[in-house]
């Protein structure tokens, strides 16, 4: 894929929020840890903080305001536009909020990317620290993952497992989390811009192996 072209692979990121995983993965591709490069990053909310930390990274920045568009149909033909018009390879939602259409899944199949903060398929949806907290677990974590039309629910490509602490809350856990998130996406968007991440007939591939439900589970001991 990639390798073969002598352009950094383009990728746009949608955010609606404070773009911290964004920011993660510019920084991973300024370093020339990937041989990648952020062409746009487009957020559903304008005023969405993660915007002006793209600007300051001298990032291309554009929003398509959810709140103007009578129906999630309608805003998703125009994030389209906007996103064909930066030609990408691939697609990263980071904390973009918004569920997509299944036309919109299609389009991009193969080339989308999200990030969830659970261990998936445990907790799809909203309040997942919460939510791990009070079923008593002792282990919970991020996911990255292939994007499929059912929320939450494409193949996993690589987890975070983090460690739940007797003292913990929601916040205490959920900073400890992100932290990991910011670790596994670029490591994510990375393989994928090398060509060693495919889906094929729904299942995540890495080098060609298909990868278990979990997708390849790290701890944070191995990437710290
Ligand atoms: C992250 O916690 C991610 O797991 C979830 O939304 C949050 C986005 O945070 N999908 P940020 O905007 O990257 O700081």
């Amino acid at each position: 894929m990639k390798s073969e072209q002598a352009e950094p692979a383009r990728i746009v990121v949608l955010i609606s929020g404070s773009g911290s995983n964004m920011v993660a993965i510019a920084k991973s591709c300024l370093k020339k840890e990937m041989d990648g490069e952020i062409v746009a990053v487009i957020s559903n909310r304008p005023n969405a903080a993660g915007l002006e930390r793209a600007k300051e990274l001298k990032l291309a920045t554009d929003f398509v305001d959810h709140t103007e568009f009578a129906t999630r149909e309608e805003f998703d033909v125009n994030l389209i536009r906007t996103i064909d018009e930066h030609s990408p390879d691939l697609i990263v939602l980071a904390g973009f909020m918004r569920i997509l259409t299944p036309d919109f899944v299609r389009r991009y199949k193969g080339k989308l990317v999200n990030i969830h903060p659970s261990l998936l398929p445990k907790y799809k949806g909203l309040n997942t620290h919460n939510r791990a907290l009070e079923a008593g677990d002792k282990e919970h974590g991020v996911t990255v993952h292939f994007v499929s039309e059912d929320l939450d629910g494409g193949p996993n490509i690589i987890q975070a497992v983090v460690p739940v602490l007797d003292d913990d809350n929601a916040q205490t856990l959920q900073v400890r989390v992100q932290a990991q998130e910011h670790v596994i996406f670029p490591i994510a968007v990375k393989w994928f811009v090398e060509g060693r991440l495919s889906m094929i007939k729904g299942d995540a591939y890495f080098d060609n192996q298909a990868l278990p439900e979990t997708g390849l589970q790290l701890n944070p001991e191995s990437i710290s």
